[in-house]
């Protein structure tokens, strides 16, 4: 498949989970894609026989200059950005009388002054370059399912997704008529070392698979589903679609199951 062929997509995030699959996906579709992250990736960025790798670049999302050069960088090396996909990302939080203010401003830092800091420049560099097909580009923000409801805990990570949402729809409003397309994906619970890193402690099982039975679908999403996504919203056959914050959730958020169709056998 080829269906980014001549696309040139930014991945932050890269090195892992989510951020990761993305590379893998966009490249094996054709794309020119530059990955960015904190952490240096431990494998080449999915190199497979035959296909290019992504350029990758280390930098925190919180840099504004480090992310102006890097998408400076990218105009200069290969002309234009078509997509982003805003990938990086932290957990934390707590019970809010147990947070301090340096734990707030670091999740909020990261997960939504670094996605406005890579729209930000990522959107000045859309504007100056031409329409294809009516259209300059782009952008998926990886929000939450916690940005659509409460958690026990959240705190500083549900209002910085909440944020990221609402962040996201502001966008899509002001750039539609120079054919910037903004979405969010709102992922459920998905296996990658964030989800592990938060409940993969001994001691509590229960409350991992608790969680996970929250999804209709009876388990945690994989990133190359959340991957998937991504790859439609950065697609033509999305070109309708825009202001959207879409649950990739294996139905966590549609309602509540109290088990009486279980009772009927379902
Ligand atoms: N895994 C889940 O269950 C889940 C659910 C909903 C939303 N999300 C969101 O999806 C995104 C990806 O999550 P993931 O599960 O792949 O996590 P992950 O921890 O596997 O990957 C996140 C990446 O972001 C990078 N990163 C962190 N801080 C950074 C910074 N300041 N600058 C640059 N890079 C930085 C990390 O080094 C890491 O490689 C995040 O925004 C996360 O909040 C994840």
């Amino acid at each position: 498949m080829s269906r980014l062929q001549g696309k040139v997509v930014l991945v932050t995030g890269a090195a892992s989970g989510i951020g990761e699959a993305c590379v893998g996906r966009f490249l094996a579709e054709g794309a020119t894609v530059v990955g960015c992250d904190l952490a240096v990736p431990t494998t080449d960025l999915a190199v497979t026989e035959g296909i290019e790798p992504a350029a990758f670049v280390q930098l925190d999302v919180r840099d504004e200059t480090a992310i102006a050069e890097m998408i400076g960088a990218i105009i200069a090396e290969y002309g234009r950005l078509d997509g982003v996909i805003n990938s990086a990302g932290t957990a934390g939080g707590g019970p809010v009388h147990l947070v301090d203010a340096t734990e707030w401003d670091r999740v909020i830092g990261i997960n939504l002054t670094g996605t406005y800091l890579v729209c930000k420049h990522a959107i000045d560099a859309m504007l100056k370059q031409d329409a294809v097909d009516g259209e300059r580009g782009s952008i998926v923000n990886l929000a939450s399912i916690e940005g659509l409801e409460g958690t026990a805990g959240g705190s500083a990570y549900n209002a910085s997704k909440g944020a990221v949402v609402i962040f996201t729809k502001n966008m899509a409003i002001d750039y539609g008529r120079q054919g910037i397309r903004v979405n969010a994906i709102c992922p459920g619970f998905i296996d990658t070392p964030m989800l592990n890193g938060v409940f993969g402690a001994e001691g509590i099982e229960h409350v991992r698979e608790g969680i996970r039975d929250e999804h209709k679908l009876r388990r945690f999403g994989r990133a190359e589903e959340i991957a998937s996504v991504a790859l439609f919203l950065l697609t033509d056959d999305a070109s309708f679609v825009s202001g959207v914050a879409l649950p990739v959730d294996g139905a966590y958020t549609a309602g509540r199951d109290h088990g009486v169709t279980e009772l009927m056998g379902l």
